[in-house]
């Protein structure tokens, strides 16, 4: 059967269902440049408008997944993954990985640079001396074998549609659409090959859903999109109004990720990573509790391991910013709100994150929270700390943090971060 790129733009545009050889038909005749990127921005756009139902969104999925190589990894231990979907402050695959490696399985997190206000884990680890994101298949595989956790860069080949169908996305505003952001992050996790798939889809201001009900249903449908294709995947929904942790960058997220792994850390991060181990190791098939391996020190000796074997020095000083910029607090009382969206543009200002693809971003550029909601603060006394090696970048990170706090008489009401959990 012959297709044609009109047919089936129209057919979406209209409000019907795509088959599943039109859906196929589109996608790879997108990535050879057979359909021209104007149309797929047409039908990127009537997906966008009109939505996509489960059996098109897990074939559409499909596709991508086809439209390169799938990784196969010749690993011993049962093999477990964990995405989010971006957060301010999100340092949690750093402890993880090393975390449900020690209890047993192995984890290949293959992880992206950040863009925007969210940043990204490698961006993270490389303000490690030495360390090398760049991996070959055979690494990952005798890494995951030797060690048990490796966080690398993606290998070029995985889901090729997705790569020129998100950069369309992005100039066309059609990035926003549950469908299209479900299949673009599932194609890429299916094609990586794990057999378990754990999703912290976050919610609120510095996420990409806002609402609960949002990220809810963006949940439901990689769960679904996951179990359609045979990898065991469960969700959990956490909260994303107000940072996670106390440290948002680059440096200062490895420095908080090890006090995690060495037994300390916020209470939050601490929470999160065990919450989310739990779910991994279900996945597995392992019974370990993480809690007990990471008060252990298992897991630091792990995450030392993982280090060396990518080049990273895990003891050598990380580096220092040569401007600090404090930020004290206006009034004596409790902070009552800390937004995770200012907090995320204001580091990206400071030099965390980059604004285009190939722009380098600062090991040492970032904030440290002093306080979190709930605790209290001083008049006087530092609540946010602003690190960059750019001074003049600060003026704009102030700016960023204008309406970004408040500090009232008393405590808010706790705050929950694990807000809902997704099963097939
Ligand atoms: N992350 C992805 O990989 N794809 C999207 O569409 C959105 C977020």
């Amino acid at each position: 059967m012959t297709f044609t790129a009109v047919d089936v733009i129209r057919s979406k545009r209209d409000g019907g269902q795509l088959t599943d050889e039109q859906i196929d038909w589109v996608v790879d005749a997108y990535t050879h440049g057979i359909v021209a990127e104007e149309q797929m921005a047409a039908l990127a756009m009537a997906i966008f408008l009109r939505g996509m139902d489960n059996r098109e969104i897990a074939r559409w999925t499909g596709a991508m997944i086809d439209s390169g190589s799938r990784l196969s990894l010749d690993v011993t231990r049962p093999t477990v993954d964990k995405h989010s979907t971006g957060g301010v402050g999100d340092k949690i695959t750093l402890p993880l990985a090393p975390l449900v490696a020690a209890c047993g399985a192995a984890v290949p997190q293959l992880s992206g640079r950040g863009l925007g206000h969210t940043g990204g884990t490698l961006d993270k680890l490389e303000s490690i001396p030495g360390w090398r994101a760049a991996l070959s298949l055979d690494e990952i595989a005798a890494q995951l074998n030797s060690v048990g956790a490796v966080i690398c860069a993606a290998t070029e080949g995985l889901a090729p549609a997705d790569k020129k169908l998100y950069a369309l996305r992005d100039v066309t505003s059609t990035v926003e659409s549950v469908p299209l952001i479900a299949s673009s992050i599932m194609s890429k996790k299916i094609a990586e090959g794990a057999s378990g798939l754990v999703l912290d889809v976050k919610a609120g201001s510095g996420a990409f859903m806002k609402t609960l009900p949002d990220a809810q249903l963006l949940a439901r449908t990689l769960v679904d999109i996951g179990t359609a294709h045979g990898v065991s995947t469960t969700a959990l929904i956490t909260d994303m109004t107000t940072p996670l942790g106390r440290a948002v960058g680059n440096a200062v997220e490895v420095a908080e990720a090890i006090e995690v792994l060495q037994g300390g850390g916020p209470a939050d991060v601490v929470e999160l990573t065990i919450a989310l181990a739990r779910e991994m190791l279900t996945l597995a098939g392992i019974s370990t509790d993480p809690a007990k391996v990471l008060a252990s020190g298992a897991a630091y000796e792990v995450w030392a391991q993982m280090i060396t074997a990518q080049g990273g020095d895990p003891s050598a000083p990380l580096p220092r910013p040569s401007s600090i910029h404090v930020i004290p607090a206006p009034i004596s009382g409790v902070l009552t709100s800390l937004d995770a969206y200012a907090v995320g543009v204001a580091a990206w200002r400071l030099g965390a994150g980059r604004a285009r693809k190939e722009d380098p971003v600062q090991s040492a550029a970032g904030i440290l929270c002093h306080a979190k909601p709930g605790e209290p603060v001083v008049e006087g006394e530092p609540l946010l700390e602003l690190h960059t090696d750019t001074s003049a970048a600060i003026p704009a990170a102030l700016e960023a943090l204008t309406n970004a706090y408040e500090v009232g008489p008393s405590a808010p009401s706790p705050r929950q971060i694990i807000l809902d959990s997704i099963h097939p």
